[in-house]
């Protein structure tokens, strides 16, 4: 599929709030994934570790939706747990490709070994760490053209509580007790996690990202004073210290996290260019704030319609009824509320794709 000329700049200029084209433009969270039939192909000869750590695999896996549904944007095929290797932590993927982090030092494998490798063992620096995911970038940033590659990072809290729990645990419950109970230790792992993020981002952005996005997927069920305290203020250090990309310009901040209408006042006075909507937020809101604060704001479709056929009402009806209320903010950023699941139908992810393209506001 051959990317219409005039659709190159669109992801960009809706993230400087200078999309005045009457188009949307449009990528997916895990747009390279399972429920690819190409990717399953790669997938079944490699493990996704392999493929995320072979700078020609990444970069393959990265360009399959782009030159399959030609999305707007591309994303580096990665994950936001292997950085956490620079801080002595091993990061592994069983067989449903469920994440766990353990200490790979004499430490032991419980919260206090994880927290003690992490914060007191010698920083390895990233591009010793994981050279590949910046070959990668490199490798996709040729062979995308125009099309802009999207860079990220796990957020310092969504890191922190995989350092803490050793797994996937949205409510956090241990890490919040964490804090409550270990202020000091709290506040040394998270400004470690701090560094190892801008290092990150960093680095992708002079492998040739045109914008970046951080992914803090567990902050939603913390306090108002954790976020406020800790987490926004990260943001806004983290924003500041990005590098310029390989234009000179700045390269742009996209935000994601869940339950984001409840956070809106604490991040009045923080700077990023988008904010994300995940599904339970009222996307009229997060877009009313946005344009306030003359940001971007992408997401809310919710993943779920992804499983169901193209023509069903209810697909269809939704996908309707987000676009009319977007309508009148030139810069909206079509994507999800979270990630493509691995049971969505190939077609409708397609479908979704070509319709959205052809959605004008005019
Ligand atoms: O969006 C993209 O296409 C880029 C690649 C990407 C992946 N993970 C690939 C992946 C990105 C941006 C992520 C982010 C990520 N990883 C987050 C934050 C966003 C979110 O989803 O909340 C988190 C919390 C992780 C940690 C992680 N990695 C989990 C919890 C899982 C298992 C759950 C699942 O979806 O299976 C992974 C594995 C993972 N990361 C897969 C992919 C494509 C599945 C790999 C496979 O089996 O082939």
């Amino acid at each position: 599929m051959v990317q219409k000329e005039n659709r190159h700049s669109l992801f960009l200029s809706a993230l400087s709030s200078q999309n005045m084209s009457g188009s949307i433009p449009i990528w997916l969270y895990r747009q390279a994934g399972r429920y690819q039939p190409s990717y399953q192909a790669i997938r079944k000869k490699y493990s996704f570790r392999e493929i995320c750590l072979t700078p020609e695999l990444s970069c393959q896996v990265t360009l399959l939706p782009i030159q399959e549904m030609a999305l707007d944007a591309a994303i580096i095929f990665s994950d936001i747990l292997f950085p956490l290797e620079a801080l002595h932590l091993r990061v592994f993927f069983n067989e449903q490709s469920i994440p766990q982090v353990a200490s790979s030092h004499l430490h032991e494998n419980n919260t206090l070994g994880r927290v003690t490798t992490a914060v007191s063992g010698t920083k390895i620096s990233l591009l010793e760490t994981i050279p590949q995911v910046y070959e990668a970038i490199s490798l996709a940033g040729s062979a995308l053209g125009k099309t802009p590659l999207i860079g990220f990072s796990g957020a310092p809290w969504t890191l922190l509580t995989y350092v803490i729990e050793g797994k996937t645990e949205e409510k956090a419950e241990r890490s919040i007790l964490f804090y409550d109970e270990c202020l000091e230790l709290f506040e040394s792992l998270f400004l470690r996690l701090e560094e190892l993020v801008i290092e990150h981002l960093s680095l992708q952005i002079h492998a040739g990202c045109h914008a970046v996005q951080l992914f803090d997927s567990w902050a939603s069920m913390v306090s108002d004073t954790l976020f406020e305290k800790y987490i926004a203020p990260s943001i806004q250090r983290i924003q500041r210290r990005l590098p310029c990309g390989k234009d000179g310009k700045p390269v742009p901040l996209l935000y994601f996290s869940k339950g984001m209408s409840r956070r809106l006042s604490s991040l009045d006075l923080i700077d990023f260019q988008a904010i994300s909507c995940d599904t339970e937020s009222s996307l009229v809101e997060v877009a009313r704030w946005a344009e306030k604060h003359k940001k971007a704001v992408q997401g809310n479709f919710d993943p779920k319609w992804l499983t169901q056929e193209y023509r069903d009402k209810g697909f269809q009806q939704a996908l309707n009824s987000l676009l009319r209320s977007v309508a009148h903010y030139p810069n909206y950023i079509f994507n999800l509320g979270h990630g493509i699941p691995k049971e969505a139908k190939y077609d409708t992810v397609r479908y979704l794709v070509e319709y959205v393209r052809h959605w004008s506001k005019r």
